[in-house]
């Protein structure tokens, strides 16, 4: 219905259709979260880790899912956690290699993310708060957002 996707205008245009787009597909309830191009960058070991970030929410997804308990949730959530830290100081040595200008902010993005998703690991092993499809709703919308906005433009100034 919607085909802004296809809109060729300005930079923020293209940008932001593309976002809507993506989240069309990725707006079912209990939809796995599917690679699509649209989330490419374009740059080889960005969009190899953000496959793997994908692939990480999708195993958590899946085992809340199929109800699994908390040790087995846990694991995931630290796998995804250390994963990220990984993915997130590549792109900051990459962005420091390349003298990024936006630095500071890009990195600034990653720290909220780390700090949001470890106090929700916190919560969850303390028994304070429940693994729910809201979760890896939250973590698919985020990775999203930050991979048409912040990474794609890192992407570009790489080229
Ligand atoms: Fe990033
Ligand atoms: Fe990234």
């Amino acid at each position: 219905m919607n085909q802004q996707g296809r809109r060729q205008g300005g930079h923020g245009h293209a940008v932001a259709s593309c976002t809507e787009k993506t989240q069309q597909i990725l707006g079912g309830y209990v939809s796995y979260f599917v690679w699509s191009d649209e989330l490419s960058v374009g740059n080889a070991f960005i969009d190899s880790d953000h496959q793997m970030l994908v692939d990480y929410i999708n195993q958590l997804h899946e085992a809340m899912a199929k109800g699994h308990g908390k040790e087995i949730l846990g694991k995931i959530l630290d796998e995804l956690i250390r994963y990220a830290k990984e993915h997130f100081q590549r792109e900051e040595d990459h962005m420091k290699s390349i003298r990024y200008a936006d630095f500071a902010s890009h990195k600034q993005e990653h720290e909220i993310f780390i700090k949001e998703v470890s106090d929700l690991h916190a919560k969850f092993s303390a028994g304070n708060a429940m693994l729910s499809v809201r979760v890896s709703k939250f973590l698919k919308d985020w990775l999203v957002n930050h991979i048409m906005k912040l990474d794609r433009k890192l992407a570009a100034a790489s080229r």
